[in-house]
Formats: C-alpha cells, structure tokens, sequence
C-alpha cells in the first residue's frame, strides 16, 4: 500500500466580477483569487484492487461520486489509463461547506496532486490544471493556489504578486447560498457596481494590505436572497473592529475580512464567535511547487 497526507487549502476572493454570460449558461468571471491556510486533511492511499472509495468526518457530505474528490480521481485514472488500484480518501473536513471558499473544489485538487504523486507520473501543472477543468470551475484554481487573476469559468489562471503578511478573519452564517441560485439572480448588464480589478492587482504590487482590503467588492453581494442580513451584519462587525475592509467570498455564505493588527484580528473572532459557530482567524497561504 502507498499513502500519503496533503493539505487541501481554502481560498477566498479579493474580488469577483462577472464580465458576461456565455452561451453555455455558464459565466465569463474576472476574480482575484487568495489561498488561506484554513485547509482540510486530505489521505490518500492506494493498493491492489479497484474502485474509489472515499470517506470524511461530516456526516452528510456524500461519499460517491457526487462526492468532488471521487470525481478528481475517476479524471486522474481516465487520464492515465492506470488500472489495478484501489484508492481510499479520507477527508477531515475543517473547511465550512457550502461557503464560497473552495472546500470541495480544493479536496478535488488535493486529490490530483495526491495521485500524481502516488504514482510518480510526473504530470506538469498544466496538465492537471486540464483535468481540473473537468472536475469545477474553482478546481484549476485550488491545484496550485497562491495569488491568482483567475478569468473564463476560472480555469484562465494568471499570477499576481502574493498577498502580503496579514491576518484574515472569516466568518460563516449558519445558512448556506446556492451557487446556481445566486448566477442566476444576476443579469449582467444591470450590475450597478463592480471592482476595479486592476486597481487591486496594483494595489498587490505595491503590497498595500489597506489599499487591497478597501478595494475588494464581490458582484453577488448586490443579488444576495432574502434572509441573508447576517451577511452584511459580520462585515460591519468586521469593520467596527478595524477590518480594513470585508466582502462575501464567492457565493456565500461566508464573509472575511483583511487585517494588518493581530490583535485587531483576535477581536473581531472572538466578538463574531459569541453569535456564529464557524469562525477562523487564519492567513495568506503562498503558491504550491507542483
Ligand atoms: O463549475 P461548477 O460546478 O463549480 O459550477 C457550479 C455552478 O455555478 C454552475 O452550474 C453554474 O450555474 C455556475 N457557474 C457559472 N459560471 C461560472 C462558474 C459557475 O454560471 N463561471
């Protein structure tokens, strides 16, 4: 049997725009993308035999193949052509599911990365990128992480310079938004307002935590469902405990906020912890070597 434990990364999105709707349904993006090193526990092992099998510490994730990380392997193994292997994951979920930080996405990338590595099949970044593109839009995104211009579905990946040393709080409501719900309450050519993307990408060049953190704006924040006050209510406790600036991350749920004081930081968690269950104080996490 061979295994091996690899860290599967959430991100958060300095910024999300929604350029225009393709025919397909889907919709061309341009998103600033950000790995934090809130992560999930991902092993993978594999012997003889055949199948996938996957289990996590969550009760109501299904484990087939609705499962994300069931599907990276079924991509990796058709890619491949590599037969006689059983493959068992194991995910220990930290990461809120449902929350717009890439959860599933990033298990799914994990396990790519997991397999090329198993097997020594020395696939380039590149070419798993490609399989990721099968598996969801965020999944190219999540295989290396880092700091990321991320456009088409968000498989059009261009580096940016790293975020620079910060501390990020992260807070989740207890609802949960639905991803195609939300697309499709936006009518692109009504959006009122949008980021100025290149002025973060200046703004991460110049490695200005505050001049980032005051430009980062999310398109769906402006078609968010009834119900979902809370969203806007942990933003202003954010910003009411010196957050430089906060913003839903993709489609929600969850709401983070930038910020350079540590203490600062501490507070805005410990205030937000009273009301809500799935708070994290975390931070920027760099690009993987893949
Ligand atoms: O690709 P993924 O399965 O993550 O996408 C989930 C849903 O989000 C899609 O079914 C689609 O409704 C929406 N989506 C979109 N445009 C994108 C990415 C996702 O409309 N660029």
């Amino acid at each position: 049997m061979m295994k091996i434990n690899v860290k599967a990364y959430a991100k958060i999105n300095l910024s999300i725009d929604i350029v225009s709707r393709m025919d397909d349904g889907y919709h061309n993006m341009r998103m600033i993308m950000q790995s934090v090193a809130l992560h999930d526990a991902i092993a993978v092992a594999v012997k003889k035999g055949d199948g996938i099998s996957v289990r996590t510490d969550l009760r109501y994730l299904p484990c087939d193949d609705r499962n994300i990380a069931a599907r990276a392997a079924s991509v990796y193994y058709a890619h491949t052509g590599i037969t006689g292997y059983h493959t068992s994951i194991n995910i220990e979920k930290q990461i809120p599911v449902c929350a717009g930080l890439g959860g599933g996405s990033t298990d799914g990338a994990a396990v790519l990365r997991a397999l090329n590595e198993l097997h020594a099949t020395g696939l380039r970044l590149e070419t798993l990128q490609k399989l990721a593109e099968e598996i969801g839009s965020d999944v190219p995104f999540c295989v290396a992480g880092g700091t990321a211009l991320a456009e088409g579905r968000g498989e059009v990946l261009t580096d940016l310079p790293p975020l620079c040393d910060c501390h990020i709080v992260i807070c989740k409501p207890a609802f949960a938004i639905s991803t195609p719900e939300l697309f499709s309450k936006i009518n692109v050519d009504k959006i009122r307002l949008r980021p100025n993307t290149d002025s973060i990408i200046e703004a991460l060049g110049d490695r200005n935590v505050g001049k980032i953190a005051r430009r980062m704006y999310n398109v769906f924040e402006d078609v968010l469902p009834k119900g979902t006050s809370a969203i806007d209510e942990i933003k202003q406790c954010l910003l009411d405990n010196a957050s430089l600036g906060a913003v839903m991350t993709g489609t929600g749920s969850a709401v983070f906020g930038l910020f350079d004081d540590e203490d600062a930081a501490r507070a805005a968690y410990d205030e937000l912890n009273q009301t809500y269950k799935e708070c994290y104080l975390t931070e920027p996490v760099g690009k993987l070597e893949v």
